[in-house]
């Protein structure tokens, strides 16, 4: 078994914490966690901990550099950091001294700051636990480079997660912009029938064999059958998105009333709002019960998370 500790998105253990659980115990088991960060112990191999697709980073626990597989190290520069409570802080110089030794004198390497591939990051949680970490690399998904306005595939994901969504599941995104929801539909959870809907033709969209893009607006989607669609996964405009927008009122009023009709009895709407009068909206459309409400940080903005079940 080695030690992890990951972060994910802020808000959202509630979310992922029920996928953690799904893996065997003998895989996976939970040793302590916060709002954004969890430390477990895995049997499971460091290229599966980095493909968990709802942590935006991980990092190895390690009780003595010597341990460090040779394999995890990339280069011969490292570098030490501190991360208390989720933010950089500053070491105390003896103690940075004594690691900066440890791991020249376990590995070999080399301190550069600039050039390191090799970070140590010592973790001091506010539990008052602390741990000297290396950071993994990112899976390669995660490192894409988004558009601007465009989510992480890491939020998408948990978005994903609190609608419950299967590779079954006929799904919408009613705001897709560049179509990362969608994408991570197909690629996270296996979706084959995904339709992507934003008003204007985005050039940059992500085109998938499994994604039907429709340049329409989200408060009339009239092509659309009522019943017809499993779940709604959608981040409509907030935000940077906020002002191009004449009464955001009704745009969200309109859009539920949409959602409502489309979705099939007992299916889920979820929606990424950081509009803090968008319950408002959802309050007025009948047949949509909400049934959750995680508060979440996207990148230092508040947000929501708000989960609808559609009634019979
Ligand atoms: C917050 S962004 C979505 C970003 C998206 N999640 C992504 O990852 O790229 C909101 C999107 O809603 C679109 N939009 C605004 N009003 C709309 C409407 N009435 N119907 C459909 N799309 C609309 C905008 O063009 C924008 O792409």
């Amino acid at each position: 078994m080695n030690r992890f500790f990951a972060t994910f998105p802020a808000g959202t253990y509630d979310i992922i914490v029920r996928d953690l659980k799904s893996y065997r115990l003998d895989e996976l088991v939970i040793v302590e966690n916060d709002d954004s960060s969890v430390v477990f112990d895995s049997r499971l191999s460091v290229e599966k901990i980095i493909e968990i697709r709802y942590f935006t980073n991980a990092y190895l626990v390690i009780e003595r550099p010597e341990d460090v597989e040779a394999e995890l190290i990339k280069d011969k520069y490292y570098s030490v950091a501190m991360l208390k409570d989720g933010t950089p802080a500053k070491i105390e110089a003896r103690e940075r001294a004594q690691i900066e030794n440890q791991i020249e004198d376990a590995l070999g390497l080399e301190n550069n700051t600039h050039r390191s591939r090799n970070n140590f990051v010592v973790i001091e949680r506010a539990s008052g636990a602390r741990f000297l970490t290396l950071r993994l690399a990112r899976a390669r998904f995660k490192r894409e480079k988004l558009s601007a306005g465009e989510l992480r595939p890491e939020l998408a994901h948990v978005l994903c997660l609190a609608a419950r969504i299967k590779a079954k599941h006929r799904v919408l995104d009613m705001f897709a912009g560049h179509g990362a929801i969608p994408l991570e539909t197909v690629r996270g959870f296996g979706c084959r029938d995904v339709v992507a809907v934003d008003k204007r033709f985005i050039e940059t969209r992500h085109e998938h064999a499994a994604i039907s893009w429709l340049t329409a607006d989200a408060c009339s989607l009239s092509s659309f059958e009522d019943g017809s669609i499993d779940r709604v996964v959608t981040d409509p405009p907030w935000g940077m998105y906020e002002a191009e927008i004449a009464d955001l009122d009704a745009l969200y009023a309109g859009f539920s009333r949409e959602a409502a009709r489309v979705l099939k009895p007992d299916g889920f709407l979820v929606v990424l709002t950081g509009y803090d009068d968008a319950a408002r909206s959802f309050e007025a459309t009948e047949k949509l019960k909400p049934v959750a409400e995680w508060p979440i940080l996207v990148s230092g903005m508040k947000a929501r998370i708000l989960k609808f079940q559609k009634t019979r």
